[in-house]
């Protein structure tokens, strides 16, 4: 029976590639195609055949009726174009069609800007899991069951049927300080971008899903100085050469100290503006020293080295850069907007 179908396709190819005209494609049409054509006869014999070999029966008959179909098709449009040139309706000095290009999204072009600025200054590039374990976004992190820091981080818990409620969509890019410290002596000098999750209302300023870049230097003898001096030469490197850098006090629980990290504003020189909402400067980020805890989860010994950590979002940084309004528009797929970046 298989066979037959196969016998029958490939007659059915070679007829149809003989075809010339258009009265010889409607008979090849009525012969293999139609209700009463012979892929219809043949399959009329599936019912006769053993019960088990049915399906795959059924299955290959499927797959040569559809073949057939499609070169049926193909050949109607060889026909037809044939028919245009022939009458010239055929206008060869037409423009052609330019095929459409596509764009990077603006995110990804600002995460590979970022990557770009400190893989030059000696960072390398790593990544990590979405759905990550409690115990990396939050345990290892210094943030414990009870913490109210867990408040900040509205999260997207994941059942599974052997560990309820201990995975999750990580909500910070964080989890890769640890994971690459487990796995690496130091020095490390690592930045680390992916998507995060959130569990909260959406607005202008917030969506579930966004993006991250995670950096992290451990090594003997760091200190402020070096995340002051790291993130000023990101600065300038990124949003131009007369940046200054401001840190104010903040608190993450997986850095001691912890800052809050603002530029100068680009757009108004630190004067005063909408871009700065008049405040004359711009936080980009959050940042700190790694927290001796963190060191000691992972097997540092936080006597010998130290480290800074950072963490940043990239569609604040294209929003500051490009004007734009609305972070909903990000991931919104409306090509109007994306094909701005063409
Ligand atoms: N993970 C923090 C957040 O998502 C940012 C951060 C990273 C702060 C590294 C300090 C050091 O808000």
């Amino acid at each position: 029976m298989i066979e037959s179908l196969q016998a029958l396709q490939r007659e059915a190819h070679d007829e149809l590639s003989n075809s010339r005209t258009n009265d010889e494609l409607e008979a090849w049409r009525l012969r293999f195609l139609a209700r009463s054509g012979q892929l219809t006869r043949l399959l009329r014999g599936v019912g006769v055949a053993a019960p088990e070999d049915r399906p795959l029966i059924g299955r290959v008959a499927n797959e040569v009726k559809a073949a057939l179909e499609s070169a049926y098709e193909a050949r109607q449009r060889d026909f037809e174009q044939d028919a245009e040139r022939a009458n010239g309706d055929f206008d060869v000095t037409l423009p052609g069609r330019l095929p459409r290009r596509g764009a990077i999204h603006p995110t990804i072009r600002v995460v590979r800007d970022i990557l770009t600025v400190f893989q030059s200054i000696g960072f390398r590039v790593a990544e990590g899991p979405e759905v990550e374990w409690e115990r990396y976004n939050f345990e290892l992190l210094n943030i414990p069951r009870d913490h109210p820091a867990r408040d900040m981080h509205d999260t997207y818990w994941i059942d599974t049927p052997t560990n309820p409620g201990s995975m999750l969509l990580r909500t910070h890019t964080s989890p890769n300080q640890v994971r690459i410290m487990e796995r690496t002596a130091p020095p490390v000098r690592v930045v680390v971008p992916g998507r995060v999750y959130r569990y909260e209302a959406i607005d202008a300023t917030h969506e579930t899903m966004f993006f991250q870049i995670e950096g992290l230097a451990v090594d003997r003898g760091i200190t402020m100085a070096d995340l002051k001096g790291t993130l000023t030469a990101f600065a300038r490197a990124m949003f131009g050469s007369e940046r200054r850098i401001l840190f104010y006090c903040s608190y993450f629980p997986f850095v001691e100290p912890g800052v809050e990290v603002a530029i100068d504003c680009f757009a108004c020189g630190g004067a005063g503006c909408r871009i700065c909402k008049q405040s004359g400067w711009i936080e980009i980020m959050g940042a700190g020293m790694v927290h001796p805890n963190v060191l000691r989860a992972v097997g540092y010994d936080p006597d010998v080295v130290s480290g800074f950590a950072f963490g940043m979002g990239p569609e604040r940084v294209a929003m500051l850069k490009y004007g734009i309004q609305d972070i909903r528009l990000f991931y919104g797929n409306d090509l109007r907007f994306l094909r701005q970046f063409a």
